[in-house]
């Protein structure tokens, strides 16, 4: 019988987790790209949707932010930790629960090409938004090396899987027809930090459950998709994403 993505990442969330929690540097430079953007501000209420198992939390450190954690999938929300500043949420992200104008920023990193019904959550990010608040995105360009690497090498050897609907035009038609401005619509480009190849072949493998492949046949993939650089002594694997920043009107 067909996994739906909620079925799939309950198989997958262990997995995916145990990369974040081996490597947890690894992302920073995406995670920075997405605060760069996000400019979260002291006092701020923060949503994450979906947010895996509160990887945001982090990167906001001490500051006085508060985030508010939503996922809808239990594998990742029994990772989510709850501490003064962060809330965990499992719930439907065109159903959050929130108040209506209670958030100031909403973030979304790599989670919303596995949405069915994307204006319905764009609309139900437009309500719990406070008037003029922002919407930041980030996830993979339909056409991209990115697309490539997970719908055709990842779809090859994760037995799941991997069919995403990535960013193109239909994308921003939804989030205007929600009523958002889009003001920021870029690809950036950066990477994923190791020490070498053998960690961001391991790192891939739990991260995107390739439990067809061989730890060779991980290279391979990587070097004839996003590719890689080595150099002294680190193991960069390039990545890029398209980030795209929304303002509740
Ligand atoms: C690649 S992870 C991203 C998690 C986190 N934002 C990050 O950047 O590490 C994909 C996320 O999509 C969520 N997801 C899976 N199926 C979904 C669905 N049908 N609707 C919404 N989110 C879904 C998963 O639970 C997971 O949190």
């Amino acid at each position: 019988m067909f996994d739906t993505y909620t079925d799939i990442f309950n198989k997958r969330g262990v997995a995916y987790h145990e990369a974040m929690q081996r490597y947890p540097n690894a992302r920073d430079e995406e995670f920075g790209a997405m605060l760069d953007l996000l400019k979260p501000e002291a006092g701020d209420t923060v949503a994450d949707m979906p947010s895996g198992g509160g990887y945001m939390r982090r990167y906001f450190g001490s500051k006085d932010i508060k985030l508010i954690a939503i996922e809808t999938t239990q594998a990742f929300y029994d990772q989510c930790v709850e501490d003064e500043q962060t809330q965990c949420l499992l719930r439907n992200l065109d159903d959050t629960g929130l108040e209506t104008a209670s958030v100031d920023a909403v973030v979304s990193m790599a989670g919303l090409h596995h949405v069915e019904d994307r204006l319905t959550v764009f609309e139900e990010i437009y309500r719990i938004l406070k008037p003029g608040g922002r919407l930041c995105i980030a996830d993979v360009e339909k056409g991209s090396e990115i697309d490539g690497f997970l719908d055709t090498f990842v779809n090859q050897h994760n037995s799941l899987g991997h069919e995403g609907r990535f960013i193109e035009d239909d994308f921003r038609q939804d989030l205007q027809s929600a009523d958002f401005d889009i003001t920021f619509d870029n690809t950036l480009q950066y990477a994923w930090k190791f020490k070498n190849a053998d960690q961001m072949v391991e790192y891939c493998t739990l991260m995107f459950g390739l439990d067809e492949a061989s730890p060779k046949q991980v290279f391979d993939g990587i070097s004839s998709w996003q590719g890689y650089t080595i150099y002294n002594g680190s193991c960069d694997m390039h990545w890029k994403l398209r980030f795209l920043k929304c303002i509740k009107k």
